[in-house]
């Protein structure tokens, strides 16, 4: 994390639209962004090739099952982060449901609870019980001690999460896999282009999952992919990913539909050629939020490390209300009435969520880390079509709104008793 700072900050007011008080659309001020600035605005590779490899895709008429460009999609990702095999697919989602099933996943499989629900869900679809285990306060991701406490007979693996493309600790998970035999899947869905310890991410565990969903670090529209470097592995989620056909008219093994379309591998390779220029937005983007919100007392920046590769891709920040006095949903209500559509991230954590509520009500007691993150953290925008300006503007609106948190409270209160919304 960010240190967090200890000065007041003094708010630019000469000639800047957002200068005063009054200025705030929650007031009577103009929303800052004429358009929505919305977090996880797709990342666009080089058009001309994009549309280049559609005109072939069309001319050719392979559309989709183990066409050209899906197979150089793979071979690309492979070469990228030195992993000997990946199984491109439709999304991550099913991705994680294949891998779960090849690695003969049953009874319990510890996750995290602070997650996007697709990796609790991708179990609970197979009947396995997703057992939520705390995180780290600093790296949100799984605490291991969390981990170990939380095993029992009916364990069989453990799903880590790279939240933000921050690794787990995957050293002590990898150890607590050893010591009590059981599988170890990587839930990578924000973490391509991200090393631990100089390694890329891709090449631990048992197997890992990327996502290549339009919100992140780079897209194939919808998309996913195993990454694994077990041959067998590789091979029986290949085999399972398409029907399970071995040949023409040979089903060895059942299987599902995960296969990845051409159109999206097309979009895919685009999206690799142009990985420098993503990640050069992404990192002056977060840079430049780390230079304006350090001196915020109350307001902590994710911080990534820099000796890692990283694709900075989210910027996290978490709003700690007993010392800004003012909440993390009540900026989110400036934040939006200024066109800017800050979000809270896996709110209210997956063990609130359904089934798993109704199942387990008292998950909640277990897990005091991820209880209090989920109400404090904040994703603000960036990527390639955010500009140094953009960002500018967002920092200047929340330290207009937290220099002046007690009118900020009173107004939006004021708001809800009278029945208006704010955004
Ligand atoms: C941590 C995590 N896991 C899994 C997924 C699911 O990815 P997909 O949308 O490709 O199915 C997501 C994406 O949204 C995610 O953030």
């Amino acid at each position: 994390m960010d240190d967090v700072g200890t000065e007041t900050e003094t708010v630019p007011t000469a000639g800047t639209e957002k200068g005063s008080m009054q200025s705030l659309a929650i007031f009577s001020g103009k929303p800052a962004f004429a358009e929505k600035l919305h977090v996880g605005r797709p990342n666009i590779g080089d058009r001309v090739q994009l549309l280049e490899r559609f005109n072939n895709i069309l001319d050719t008429k392979w559309l989709s099952n183990m066409g050209p460009y899906e197979r150089e999609f793979e071979h690309r990702i492979t070469e990228t982060i030195g992993a000997k095999h990946c199984i491109a697919m439709c999304n991550a989602t099913v991705a994680l449901e294949i891998a779960i099933r090849a690695l003969d996943l049953t009874g319990e499989v510890l996750v995290p609870s602070f997650t996007f629900v697709a990796t609790a869900h991708a179990l609970q679809w197979q009947q396995i019980t997703p057992v939520f285990c705390d995180i780290d306060p600093e790296t949100h991701c799984l605490d291991p001690r969390s981990v170990e406490a939380m095993i029992t007979p009916r364990t069989s693996g453990i799903i880590g999460v790279h939240l933000w493309g921050h690794s787990c600790n995957i050293e002590e998970l990898t150890r607590i896999a050893a010591r009590n035999n059981l599988r170890l899947l990587f839930d990578a869905a924000h973490a391509f282009g991200c090393s631990q310890r100089g390694r890329m991410i891709g090449n631990f565990g048992d197997a890992e999952v990327f996502s290549f969903h339009a919100t992140k670090f780079f897209n194939t529209f919808e998309g996913g992919a195993v990454v694994t470097n077990n041959d067998e592995l590789a091979r029986k989620i290949r085999l399972m990913k398409n029907f399970g056909f071995a040949d023409y008219d040979k089903v060895i093994y059942i299987g599902t539909n995960g296969k990845m379309n051409e159109v999206s591998a097309a979009m895919g390779l685009a999206s690799l050629d142009s990985l420098e220029e993503f990640v050069v937005a992404n990192r002056r983007n977060y840079n430049q939020y780390r230079m304006e919100l350090r001196d915020l007392p109350g307001v902590r920046l994710f911080a990534y490390d820099d000796s890692e590769k990283c694709n900075y891709q989210y910027i996290v920040v978490e709003i700690d209300e007993a010392v800004t006095g003012i909440s993390r949903d009540d900026l989110i209500k400036v934040l939006w009435a200024e066109n800017v559509v800050a979000r809270r991230y896996f709110f209210p954590g997956c063990h609130r969520m359904e089934p798993y509520r109704s199942y387990y009500p008292h998950a909640g007691l277990m897990l005091p880390a991820t209880e209090e993150l989920v109400a404090k953290v904040l994703i603000l925008p960036t990527g390639t079509s955010v500009s140094e300006s953009e960002v500018e503007q967002v920092c200047r609106i929340i330290k207009l709104a937290l220099s002046n948190a007690v009118e900020v409270r009173r107004q939006l209160s004021d708001h809800s008793a009278s029945g208006t919304t704010v955004s």
